[in-house]
């Protein structure tokens, strides 16, 4: 890949890129529509799939991830992707005496709320996974979806910090007819979880409504808020939190422009989304 991509670079060819975990669906489509339009005919698009093993905790779902390869290469193949990587766990993490994989890239400051907390060991995976792609891939730009704001912010951050040359897009989260926002973990969902999942966009739709009408206590909204999403029987609410998207950090008066993001467990599925209020 890296050598495919320096080709590219001694060329001059645009990169786009949209890193993945697999199991595609239209939300990722839509970022791999967005790459194209940055680097046009002439650029090339390139997604990865790698589910990213130091991302996920030890309880979590690494083992149950969806995947399904042939259909992901054919739906990147309709939507004109140039190349797809797909690297094993061993080109990724090298193992062996004296040969571990020992090199991580830890966030300080965006990760430690929200998911971070939910997920001690989740962010330092990603970024670590992300600079790894971004060193092979060497894209002039990356496009990742605001349904993981954190993520997004965070990766910027490193971005910043650590001086890639890449330009960080994020497009906008894809949501099924009933508001749902697309994530490779609904299929999870039994029929009655699936149904009851538009709880987190009603969550939010309901936030944004109280502020329409003035700023509101983030205190009281919270409190709102878990009612709302434990009053659906198969719902149980991780998280929800009311904070500066700048800095990610709470507030305590809720108004136009606060970001709010929650987190609901089904059963064993954890779903995630967030909106500017
Ligand atoms: O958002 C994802 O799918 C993953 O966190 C990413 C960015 C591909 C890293 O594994």
């Amino acid at each position: 890949m890296q050598r495919l991509a320096k080709n590219w670079q001694r060329q001059r060819v645009r990169v786009g890129f949209v890193p993945t975990m697999g199991y595609l669906h239209a939300g990722h489509l839509s970022l791999v529509r967005r790459a194209r339009r940055i680097v046009g005919a002439k650029g090339k698009v390139v997604v990865s799939i790698y589910v990213n093993p130091t991302q996920f905790g030890p309880k979590e779902d690494l083992s149950r991830y969806p995947r399904d390869f042939a259909r992901d290469r054919k739906l990147c193949r309709e939507a004109g992707v140039d190349v797809i990587f797909a690297p094993v766990d061993r080109e990724m993490y090298p193992a062996g005496e004296g040969e571990e994989f020992s090199t991580y890239v830890v966030e300080e400051s965006l990760s430690r709320g929200m998911e971070g907390a939910a997920r001690p060991t989740h962010f330092r995976g990603v970024t670590t996974v992300v600079a790894k792609l971004f060193n092979l891939v060497l894209p002039e730009v990356a496009v990742f979806g605001a349904k993981d704001f954190q993520q997004a912010a965070i990766i910027r951050r490193m971005v910043r910090d650590l001086n890639f040359p890449v330009k960080i897009v994020v497009a906008p989260t894809h949501r099924e007819r009933d508001g749902l926002a697309m994530s490779s973990r609904n299929k999870y969902l039994s029929p009655v979880e699936r149904e009851q999942a538009t709880v987190l966009s009603e969550a939010l739709a309901l936030a944004k409504k109280s502020v329409r009408r003035g700023a509101v206590s983030s205190v009281r909204l919270k409190a709102d808020l878990a009612r709302f999403v434990t009053n659906r029987p198969a719902a149980r609410l991780d998280y929800v939190e009311l904070f500066d998207p700048r800095t990610l950090q709470p507030v305590s008066k809720v108004g136009r422009g606060t970001q709010m993001a929650l987190a609901v467990f089904f059963g064993k599925t954890r779903l995630i989304d967030n909106e500017t209020l």
